[in-house]
């Protein structure tokens, strides 16, 4: 029987250009919720993909001379579908805004609202940002005195000219959903997370809705509409309905059930879209609103969003190449408290990676195993009487497990981190106490020493199993080299049960266990 559905989603990513960190960085996070849930049992379900639709991108295909279904179709393979593996993202499903299974359900969606009323044709005047693909208001702009935009209205996020434009449109019919969607945020006060991204939002909409321009007819790079060929729709209405064409909305009614509501990670830079337009989308075609929606904090460089058209971008596997994925995915998760935002260098990255993975966790992983080997001849020992220390080890486990739980489900995955992380450093504690070295000596404090030999072992089985879904390297490796492959991966070893003490088999054989971070001579690429 599967639990309780967790669908869990990423935003689509624009295929104007390549991956950077930050966009790693959703993923990584959303992966990792993912992972937590699926290995506690959860009906988990993770969804990324691409979004490949508006002017966006036709005017990066111009500009490479080639279609923009090309454009997409390349940078999808070679960028997109490759970050997952540079990441090591276990995503269910990747869907682009072209494939026709998404095209398909959203033309349905389409028909119903129109045929209900929510749609109208109408005039609409204003400036568009091609880099948002969004109209802009006057005060989402501003005037640049200097530089190759002197004197003209830019976009306050892209620093780029606005274009005026004068249409024709088909408008969805938002403003009615204004008193709905304040009723909505004030009965599910974790419907918009975290709080700073909720009040703007709040803020936002009692400043009143206007009704939503919904389709363009300059351009022919969209989903058609399907009672006026001559329109192709707007790209974020076209988008954001990947949560639900994915998962089977008017095609496939189980799965759709399912799955859905769902929830949704996004940068906070568009969680207006996604807890604005979205949920009145879906209440005006009667269906569920998402679970919640997380806004996420920005990667900054030098005090900035880290972006490509500013030309700050990093990619990701200028990271992974010389640190390793498991070690990209502790570093942003542990370093960046989830929801705001942080700055990334690669000081702070290799000084965590020396002090953090190799010398706290790897390290002691490496000793443990190293010493039952030499004391034991690889077989891990029955434990005698336990003594407070011990009891002490145990408490650290079950609370550990338990807060970072608890963690998880508040999207706080820096704090599940540091509740897991106090695991590794009360062991390296007791180690330097207890002494197992000295207790080799003496056939009398055999005993003693196969307890805190068992302890620590048994405290590497519950890290193991706790960090599976930050380090799924690193653990797996961790996970045999304990002997514990007969149990099953470490994947799929029940998470929430993972503090419960006495779940290494005594008589398990261990096998060498390299070092999990090994040392890194060269630390950060020269820029
Ligand atoms: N295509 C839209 C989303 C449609 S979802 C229905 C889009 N794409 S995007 O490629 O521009 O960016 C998507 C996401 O990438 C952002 O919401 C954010 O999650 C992530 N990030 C992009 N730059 C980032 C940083 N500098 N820092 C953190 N996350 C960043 O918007």
């Amino acid at each position: 029987m599967p639990g309780e559905s967790f669908y869990l989603t990423t935003p689509i990513f624009y295929v104007n250009d390549v991956p950077h960190i930050g966009h790693a960085y959703t993923e990584v996070a959303s992966d990792i919720l993912a992972r937590w849930h699926r290995q506690a049992g959860d009906d988990t379900w993770l969804l990324t993909g691409t979004d490949e639709h508006g002017q966006k991108i036709l005017r990066t295909a111009v500009a490479n001379d080639t279609t923009p279904k090309a454009w997409a179709d390349k940078l999808v393979k070679e960028a997109w579908q490759p970050l997952l593996e540079t990441i090591n993202i276990a995503n269910d499903d990747f869907i682009r805004t072209t494939d026709e299974r998404h095209e398909k359900a959203v033309l349905i969606f389409l028909q119903k609202l129109y045929d209900d009323g929510f749609i109208y044709r109408g005039e609409y005047e204003g400036y568009y940002c091609v880099g948002c693909e969004e109209y802009k208001q006057i005060d989402d702009l501003m005037e640049t005195p200097d530089g190759d935009y002197a004197g003209q209205l830019v976009c306050k996020i892209h620093g780029r000219p606005v274009e005026l434009l004068k249409e024709t449109n088909y408008f969805f019919k938002m403003s009615q959903f204004e008193q709905p969607l304040l009723d909505l945020y004030e009965s599910q006060p974790d419907f918009i997370q975290p709080a700073s991204v909720r009040n703007e939002i709040i803020s936002f909409v009692k400043q009143g809705l206007n009704d939503l321009s919904i389709s363009r007819s300059s351009f022919d790079w969209g989903i058609q509409i399907p009672w006026d060929t001559s329109h192709v729709l707007y790209v974020w209405f076209d988008a954001l309905l990947n949560y639900i064409t994915a998962v089977g909305y008017g095609t496939d009614q189980a799965t759709f059930d399912r799955r859905w509501p769902g929830t949704h990670i996004v940068g906070k830079d568009i969680a207006r879209f996604h807890a604005v337009i979205w949920p009145a989308m879906l209440m005006a075609a009667g269906v569920a609103v998402p679970k919640h929606v997380f806004g996420h904090g920005w990667l900054l460089v030098g005090g900035e969003k880290m972006s490509k058209s500013k030309l700050t971008g990093i990619a990701p596997n200028e990271i992974t190449d010389t640190f390793g994925s498991d070690a990209f995915r502790y570093y942003f998760m542990r370093a960046i408290s989830f929801g705001q935002d942080g700055s990334f260098s690669w000081e702070d990255l290799s000084a965590r990676y020396q002090s953090e993975l190799a010398n706290g966790f790897g390290n002691l992983a490496s000793r443990v195993v190293a010493m039952v080997e030499r004391y034991y001849d690889g077989v891990v020992p029955a434990p005698a009487d336990y003594s407070e220390a011990d009891l002490v080890i145990q408490k650290t486990v079950a609370d550990a497990a338990t807060a970072a739980d608890a963690a998880i489900e508040r999207f706080a995955i820096h704090d599940a981190l540091a509740a897991i992380w106090t695991i590794v450093e009360e062991l390296n504690g007791y180690i330097t106490i207890q002494e197992p070295w000295v207790l080799s000596k003496e056939e009398a404090t055999r005993a003693r020493l196969g307890t805190v030999l068992y302890t620590t072992a048994e405290g590497l089985r519950a890290l193991a199993v706790l960090l599976s879904p930050v380090l799924p390297e690193a653990t797996a490796k961790l996970w045999e080299s304990l002997g514990l492959s007969a149990l099953g991966d470490v994947k799929d070893q029940p998470i929430r049960a993972a503090g419960e003490w006495g779940q290494l088999p005594v008589g398990s054989k261990v096998s060498p266990l390299d070092a999990l971070f090994p040392r890194i001579e060269t630390a950060a690429p020269v820029a």
